[in-house]
Parts: structure tokens; C-alpha cells; sequence
């Protein structure tokens, strides 16, 4: 979402706050601004609409004064992305300026009541108003610190507020209410950053203090003091930065995006390092907190995540089905989290998300922990909030993912979710140990195939200048595949904004069948194993109403090449191992495809990373 930093201390903010800012333009990229806080002056704030880069050029080399500095990426939720709504926001006399990640439920009410007062609005956004409760606030008491405190008790909603204020340039007061994304502050030799998230903080310094759930911190140089919403102090020790984020660059590779699906037979790799071993055909994850006779007694597993992780969760669901003689469910955070159903602490849920800051998969995990539930997250951040939340926290070990579509963690997840069915399965025994080796000496596997696989893109870019002009992308998958057809088409359009459809191959008769002519290619997940003639019938039904199939098919399979207009190839695996490999050729056509649209691939419009807001 929003992206937050602020720097205090002794040297010129602004250089600092646009660095932090690149870092950040991830979380979000509509619009960017800067504030700077000089003495016996008013904020000088300055918006653009777009990029960092953007701003950079709207400042046209003019450089900000002050020691003290706040800036802002934003993703919108109210109000177009304009320079109006960019933020810095200001009241009406331009004495404070802040910087908000969230949602302000109360919005309309508060502004009613200020409008109503006579203060003049000059954004569509909610952020503004916190800006005017804040100055109405001061009007009672000059205080900037006990008037900031009191806004915090009258927003509502899951918000992250960083604020300034005229005459206090030594002090930056960050509020976080719910699940509004992290806070990170960072101190060294009388200068203090803030940061959305650590990669802002990486070459500041390696120890971090997290703000949490409504806790103030109000941040000095080289101090920062956090305390609770009624005003009690909270001590805090800082956490080492974790070492994933001390060196962030595309190593060569023209997008982020690029880089981190060459790095998946890596990231597959470390996921399984330490916790496999084949002679025993045991998996020990140290970090899942069920002993095994309470393994033995749960009565149910949910798994949630959004988007891609969603994706993850479906085939963990898949897997836990064929693992362990559990009813196992999967859904999307934001189904689950209003459907709010019954659990106790006989269920297990487990969180996926790459972030572990995405509000729905957040709120899904307080409803499973208000249920006594017992509650385990696969995330890639350490520190983040799922991560600190759940009891144990399988780490996918994937260092940062900074192309907003996700890629290598996805396969982190499938993975960790296959030997978290594995781990489960000793405890309740229900795959004999034989069964388990034969398992994980396939897993092992992974990495050769998936380098093998990354060797030559060729194939992905020859396809990619063929379907690039179409409009309407079908993709089909059965089973195991079935999770990758959708996760193939989520790439597709977030990356190349081509319209794509994944769909369980079995239901293509009961509606999208209608869609299909020479204008629509089908992609058909087609590997040997699994439900292989069923895939066949289903490309026998697209090619007899004139579709256009492009079939990703084990390698030396003549009988698909015969059938498929286009085959691309996976090494022929058995069933378990498919869904690692066939979505690597998804990404990459996405990927080339969305190069040869000119799309900005590790950014594409409307998304952000993580979505902190509902
Ligand atoms: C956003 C990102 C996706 C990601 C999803 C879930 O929509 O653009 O790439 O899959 O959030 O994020 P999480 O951090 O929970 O995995």
C-alpha cells in the first residue's frame, strides 16, 4: 500500500527522504511527496502525480531545507490519484503536514462536523481530515504531542499516521491503529528514520523498532519514545535487521521481477535446507508449535491468503487432502474473514502471504485466534505482523520480493506447504514412512529441474510475440494444475492487463466454453500425470471450436504436440511435482508478453505490493 518514511536528526532531510522513497515506491506509485520542517517556518511540502521520479523532476533541483523530513508513495484508496490528493496533507494553516497509510472508517462524519466549523478542505482524501482534527485539537492545547494523541482516539478504521507540525523540528509523532502495515524505526548517533518497511532502513542502520498496534512513538533525533493510546510508556527492545535486506539490487537482471523467478530454484532450495531428511523420511519444521498428539486432535485445517498466496493455499489444500485424513479447507482472507466460521482450538489455521501485512489475511488470523484456534503463518518478513501474530511462523526464507507481482515466493509457499502436509502426516501417521521418503526424494528434486527449466527463455519470448495482441486469455488446469491456471492468468493480466481467465478445465463446458473462437487462446495445463485425458478432451473441445491452445505438456508428450498449437515444455514429472514446475513457464510468458506491451513490469498500474487497506 502507502509507503511512509521520516527522517530527524542532524543532517539535510530531504536527499535521505527521496532515497527512502525509491525504496519504498513498491508499496505504492501513484503519487509521491516530500515535507521538510525548517525552524520558525511551516512545513514546505511538495506532491507530484506519478513516480519518485516524477517528484524528483517537479522539484527540478530545488533543494529543501531542514534536519526533518516526511515522504509518501500512494496507492489510493479515496479520491483520484492528483496532486491534490498526493500526499503530505496539511491543515487549514499549513502548521501540520502528515503522511497516512489506511483508511479513516469515520471519514465523512468527521469532515461533516469540520466543514461544519469552517475548515476548508482542499483534497478528496480521508488522510486531510486527520490533518484538521489535529489542528482543531491544537486549537484547545497548543501541544502538537497532546493534540496528535487525542486525534488518535477519534479516527477510526486500521491507520498508519505520520505527522509534523510548525515550531517542533525535532520531532516526528507516528500513530498505528489495527492492521495499517508496519512502522519500522531505526536510531544511530542522534538521527532516527522511520520507515513503511526495513529496505527504507537497510543502509541506515541494522537495528530496528517495530510500532505496533495503537502505540504512538514519537520520534527525535537519535531517540524515538513509544507509548500507548492512553499515554503509559511502552519499553521496547530493537530487533536486528534481518540480513535479506542488507544488499537489495536487480543483480543484472533488466526487472526486479526477472531477477526473482531466476532465483526460484534458490529460494526452493533454502526453503528444504535443514528441514528434510530422506533417510527418515521425517520433515522438522522447529517453528510449528503443534506437539504431535495435538496434531492428532485437530479436527479441521483452513488455510487463507489473497492473490498469489491465495493460490499457494489452494494447492496446500490439495496437498493436506492427499497427506493427511483431515477435512482440510482453503479460501481467500477476504472471504473468510466475514464469514467469520466456527473453529476452536481443535482447528489449525494457517496463514500464507508474502508481506504478512495484508490486512484481510491479518483480520482472518484475529478471527481464528478470538476462536482459541491454533494459528501458524507461512510469511516471508521477519518482524512482520502475521509473523508476530501467529504461534509459529514458517519462514519461506525467499529474501525480499520487490516485483509487486509475486513470483519466487509463491513457490516458497508450495513448498513449505508440502512439508508442513508432510510434518503433519508423521504426527497422525497417515502416510507410511516408505510413502514420505519417496516424497521428499522427489522435492529434492526441484532445484536441478526448475535451473534446467530457467536455462532458455526462447520458447517464453517467441510465444510471448504471438499472444501479446490478443485481448482475452483463457487458461485451464485440473487437480494439482488447477491453482496454477489461475495463478497463470493473475500474472497475465496484473502484468500485461490482458484480460485472463483461469478456470478448472472440468467446468469450461459450463460457461466460458461459450466465449471461446479464434480470438481467445486457451493456455492448457497439460502434464503427463494427474488427470491427463481429461486435460486431452478438454483441448480436443477448444480446437473443435476454432480456439487457438497453447499447451504446456511434459517434454517428449507427441501426442500433445499433435493436438496443441503451441507446446511448451515442463520435464515429465509425477503429479506431485507438476504445480513447481508448470507455473514457472506462466510466469515467464507473462513476463514477455508484458515486456513486448511495454508494461511496467515490477510496477504494473493500480496494484501495490501489499495491501494493508481492506
Ligand atoms: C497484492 C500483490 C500480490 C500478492 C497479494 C497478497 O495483491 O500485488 O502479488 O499476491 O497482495 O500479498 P501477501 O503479501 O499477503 O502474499
Amino acid at each position: 500500500m502507502c509507503g511512509i518514511i521520516g527522517y530527524v536528526g542532524s543532517r539535510e532531510a530531504m536527499p535521505l527522504v527521496l532515497a527512502g522513497l525509491e525504496r519504498l515506491e513498491y508499496r505504492g506509485y501513484d503519487s509521491a511527496g516530500v515535507a521538510t520542517l525548517e525552524p520558525n517556518k511551516k512545513p514546505e511540502v511538495h506532491q507530484a502525480v506519478g513516480k519518485v521520479k516524477d517528484l524528483v523532476s517537479h522539484l527540478n533541483g530545488r533543494k529543501l531545507r531542514g534536519a526533518l523530513g516526511l515522504g509518501h508513495t500512494r496507492w489510493a484508496t479515496h479520491g483520484r490519484s492528483t496532486v491534490a490528493n498526493a500526499h503530505p496533507h496539511t491543515d487549514c494553516l499549513g502548521r501540520v503536514a502528515l503522511a497516512h497509510n489506511g483508511i479513516v472508517e469515520n471519514f465523512m462524519e468527521l469532515k461533516e462536523g469540520l466543514l461544519a466549523k469552517g475548515h476548508a478542505f482542499t483534497s478528496e482524501t480521508d488522510s486531510e481530515v486527520i490533518a484538521h482534527v489535529i489542528e482543531e485539537e491544537m486549537a484547545e492545547d497548543e501541544d502538537f504531542e497532546a493534540a496528535f494523541s487525542r486525534m488518535a482516539l477519534r479516527i477510526r478504521g486500521a491507520n498508519v499516521v505520520a505527522a509534523i507540525c510548525e515550531g517542533d523540528t525535532d520531532r516526528i509523532l507516528v500513530l498505528r491503529l489495527g492492521n495499517a502495515g508496519g512502522i519500522a524505526v531505526a536510531r544511530k548517533n542522534g538521527e532516527t528514520m522511520l520507515a513503511s518497511d526495513l529496505g527504507a532502513l537497510v543502509s541506515f542502520s541494522n537495528e530496528v523498532t517495530f510500532l505496533e498496534d495503537g502505540e504512538i512513538v514519537s520520534v527525535r533525533s537519535g531517540a524515538a519514545r513509544f507509548k500507548d493510546l492512553k499515554g503509559a510508556t511502552v519499553v521496547k527492545e530493537p530487533h536486528r535487521m534481518p540480513r535479506d535486506w542488507v544488499s537489495v539490487g536487480k543483480g543484472g537482471y533488466r526487472h526486479f521481477m526477472l531477477k526473482e523467478i531466476m532465483e526460484q530454484p534458490r529460494t526452493v532450495a533454502g526453503v528444504m535446507q535443514g528441514r528434510v531428511n530422506l533417510h527418515d523420511g521425517r520433515v522438522t519444521l522447529k517453528r510449528f508449535p503443534l506437539t504431535e498428539p495435538e496434531v492428532r486432535e485437530l479436527n479441521r485445517v483452513v488455510l487463507v491468503g489473497s492473490g498469489t498466496s491465495y493460490h499457494a493455499a489452494l494447492l496446500g489444500r490439495n496437498l493436506m487432502d492427499r497427506f493427511l485424513r483431515l477435512p482440510v479447507d482453503a479460501e481467500s482472507s477476504s472471504e473468510f474473514r466475514y464469514r467469520e466460521p466456527a473453529l476452536d482450538e481443535r482447528s489449525l489455521m494457517v496463514s500464507v502471504g508474502q508481506s504478512g501485512e495484508t490486512a484481510d489475511t491479518l483480520s482472518a488470523m484475529e478471527w481464528a485466534k478470538r476462536q482459541g484456534a491454533r494459528l501458524v503463518t507461512i510469511c516471508n518478513v521477519e518482524g512482520s505482523q502475521a509473523a508476530r501474530m501467529a504461534e509459529g511462523w514458517l519462514s519461506m526464507r525467499a529474501g525480499p520480493e520487490i516485483g509487486v507481482a509475486s513470483t519466487k515466493t509463491f513457490l516458497a509457499s508450495m513448498s513449505l506447504l508440502a512439508l508442513l502436509s508432510i510434518q503433519m502426516s508423521q504426527a497422525s501417521g497417515s502416510l507410511p514412512e516408505g510413502t514420505r521418503r519417496e516424497i521428499l526424494a522427489q522435492l529434492i528434486r526441484l532445484p536441478d529441474l526448475l535451473n534446467g527449466m530457467l536455462a532458455d527463455h526462447t520458447p517464453y519470448k517467441k510465444l510471448a510475440r504471438r499472444l501479446y495482441r490478443y485481448d482475452h486469455i483463457l487458461y485451464l488446469g485440473r487437480g494439482m494444475n488447477h491453482p496454477v491456471a489461475l495463478e497463470g492468468a493473475l500474472k497475465l493480466k496484473e502484468l500485461s492487463y490482458i484480460h485472463a481467465e483461469g478456470y478448472a478445465a472440468g467446468e469450461m463446458k459450463h460457461g466460458p466454453i461459450a466465449l471461446i473462437d479464434h480470438k481467445m487462446p486457451t493456455v492448457a495445463l497439460a502434464p503427463r500425470s494427474g488427470l491427463y485425458d481429461k486435460m486431452m478432451n478438454s483441448i480436443k473441445e477448444v480446437k473443435a471450436r476454432d480456439g487457438m491452445v497453447v499447451a504446456l505438456g511434459a517434454e517428449g508428450d507427441d501426442e500433445l504436440a499433435s493436438q496443441a498449437d503451441h507446446v511448451l515444455y515442463v520435464p515429465d514429472v509425477p503429479e506431485l511435482l507438476t504445480p513447481f514446475l508448470t507455473v514457472v513457464p506462466l510466469q515467464l510468458l507473462a513476463y514477455y508478453v508484458a515486456v513486448e506491451r511495454g508494461c511496467d513490469v515490477d510496477q504494473p498500474r493500480n496494484l501495490a505490493k501489499s495491501v494493508t487497506v481492506e
